[in-house]
């Protein structure tokens, strides 16, 4: 027997559509999807979020053993049709974004078009940012249909502060400081590169309806005008942690034609350590809903990890610096064009293979950046140029021709291309070292905290400015990810700037993140009796 089932989409701006099928049989999400009318299934129809919610306007759902009458806002994976219902789909559960690979993100959830701030007029643009410590992004995106427009990046003005968190938060001591840092990192960093963003689309600053930002909590507190030292000191606590509703003016944002009012949504961070930048990447992962263990491995100026097991979310963070964002190296930089971004290097015969972006010349490189020096560690030690400790073998060093190698104040180096072309210093290598030893403990400290060994992990989330181009198998084979098999890892770029632009294209976002922070157990790693021993053991090459 068939029944008459009508569906109501959008009764506001269209006409009700009416679908007809067989009562029972399927959940209503199914039967909609399969008429056309596909809802924003995050969770793989799992009950695990809001994404498949539809508000039943007249008749009965049948969820489990119970019903659910009308008026009722439902799940629809979780409901059975017994009878003819009326029903509307509003804009946050209609799937308009599909999960989607960036050149330098990956987005593993879909997503409503329901923007946190609607087009409105001639405000039809929106800005998307991730305030690194190191470096800032920012994204400007259309606010009808949320494509990305253009994009900018550049390094954090607020780095002569110093190059990490904690120097910040040290250097942050007096009103007048916090004042500079702001003007740093708002002034000097975020408006030029809206302006430049905007000149890139086309698109006036007037027409700015409104921005989200993601970042970690230090650089949060600091873009707020915030004193960060309750962050600097134990018991570390925030002076806020939760999504911040702010205005342009408020952090003295401005752009010729940018109104002072325009809105501006903080994400929600986590802790002290653990920042919205984290919130953002396991909300754009899509972690929280696998179905077996996995885990999220943030690499930026501060490594942050969290593990997933049974739905249950654990957090640590390790003070891994800017090596892999291309800073405190000699010639370290960001992804960028003529940076080298990939290399190889052989000693019988000695060849060093290299691959810029853009195809520069390897001669006229404009350095390296942080996928290139994982390449470097596992070239460099697999052919024998390296030795464990990070050190260049003596033989080795003495057969290399003479214009490759460079030794300075008893500082040996490693010149790419020959004169002129970017080197790596064995300085530079004990700060990669330290920076993939700090993980690396992090990683086996968390899976050992919960009982979990590697190979039990569904998956590895890797994210990190790096770019989505880094070599998986050289980042294990340096002991950055230990005990991993390049067919567990996935790289999913910046995932703080992905999330970002999530909460700005789907408002539901930023409510999935309030609860997600909540349910977050953060372990500190100085607490760890055995952090320390791993370590120093992770600080050699395998
Ligand atoms: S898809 Fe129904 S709860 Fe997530």
């Amino acid at each position: 027997m068939s029944r008459r089932i009508s569906i109501t989409v959008d009764p506001e701006h269209g006409e009700a559509t009416t679908l007809h099928t067989v009562p029972g049989a399927d959940m209503l999400s199914k039967v909609l999807a399969e008429h056309g009318f596909p809802l924003n299934t995050r969770c793989g129809q799992r009950g695990l979020c809001h994404g498949c919610e539809v508000i039943l306007q007249k008749g009965s759902l049948r969820i489990g053993n119970s019903e659910g009458a009308a008026p009722a806002t439902l799940r629809a994976c979780r409901a059975r049709l017994h009878g003819p219902v009326t029903i509307a789909i509003p804009a946050r559960s209609r799937i308009e974004h599909k999960p989607q690979v960036g050149e330098t993100f990956e987005i593993a959830v879909p997503c409503a078009h329901d923007p946190l701030f609607p087009a409105l007029g001639t405000r039809d643009t929106a800005f998307a940012v991730d305030i690194g410590t190191t470096t800032v992004v920012v994204l400007l995106v259309d606010l009808t249909n949320g494509e990305v427009l253009s994009r900018a990046g550049g390094f954090n003005e607020q780095i002569r502060f110093g190059d990490n968190v904690l120097t910040r938060i040290d250097a942050a001591r007096t009103p007048e400081a916090i004042a500079a840092m702001q003007q740093a990192v708002v002034g000097e960093t975020l408006a030029p590169l809206l302006l430049q963003a905007c000149g890139r689309a086309g698109r006036d600053p007037s027409r700015i309806a409104g921005g989200t930002i993601a970042g970690n909590t230090t650089m949060l507190h600091l873009l707020a005008g915030e004193d960060p030292t309750s962050l600097g000191i134990a018991p570390f606590t925030a002076g806020f942690l939760a999504g911040k509703s702010i205005t342009a003016e408020d952090i003295h944002l401005t752009a010729e034609g940018l109104d002072p009012e325009t809105p501006i949504q903080l994400l929600p961070s986590i802790a002290a350590y653990i920042g919205a930048d984290i919130t953002a990447g396991v909300y754009a992962t899509g972690m929280v809903f696998d179905e077996k263990p996995s885990l999220l491995v943030d690499i930026g100026t501060n490594g942050e990890i969290v593990l997933q097991n049974g739905g249950a979310l654990t957090a640590c963070a390790t003070a891994a610096g800017p090596a892999f964002e291309g800073c405190g190296l000699r010639c370290g930089t960001r992804a960028r064009e003529g940076a080298v971004s990939d290399l190889s290097i052989t000693l019988d015969p000695f060849e060093v293979h290299v691959q810029t972006i853009g195809d520069i010349p390897p001669a006229r490189a404009t350095g390296i950046c942080g996928s290139a020096y994982i390449d470097f560690l596992a070239s460099a030690r697999g052919c024998g140029l390296l030795g464990h400790a990070g050190r260049f073998d003596a033989a080795a060093w003495a057969a290399l021709p003479e214009k490759s190698r460079l030794a300075d104040d008893d500082e040996r180096a490693l010149s790419l291309a020959g004169p002129g072309s970017p080197r790596v210093s064995e300085v530079d290598v004990a700060v990669l070292l330290q920076a993939k030893a700090a993980i690396g403990a992090g990683i086996e400290t968390l899976l050992e905290t919960a009982g979990i060994r590697a190979d039990e992990i569904s998956r590895v989330y890797l994210a990190g400015g790096f770019g989505m181009h880094l070599n998986v198998a050289n980042a294990i084979t340096i002991g950055l990810l230990p005990g991993f098999t390049p067919e567990q890892v996935r790289v999913v770029g910046n995932t703080s700037l992905a999330g970002a632009l999530l909460a700005l294209i789907d408002r539901t976002t930023l409510a999935e993140m309030e609860a997600l922070r909540e349910q977050v157990r953060v372990i500190e790693l100085n607490l760890d009796e055995d952090f320390e021993d791993r370590y120093v053991e992770h600080l050699m090459l395998p």
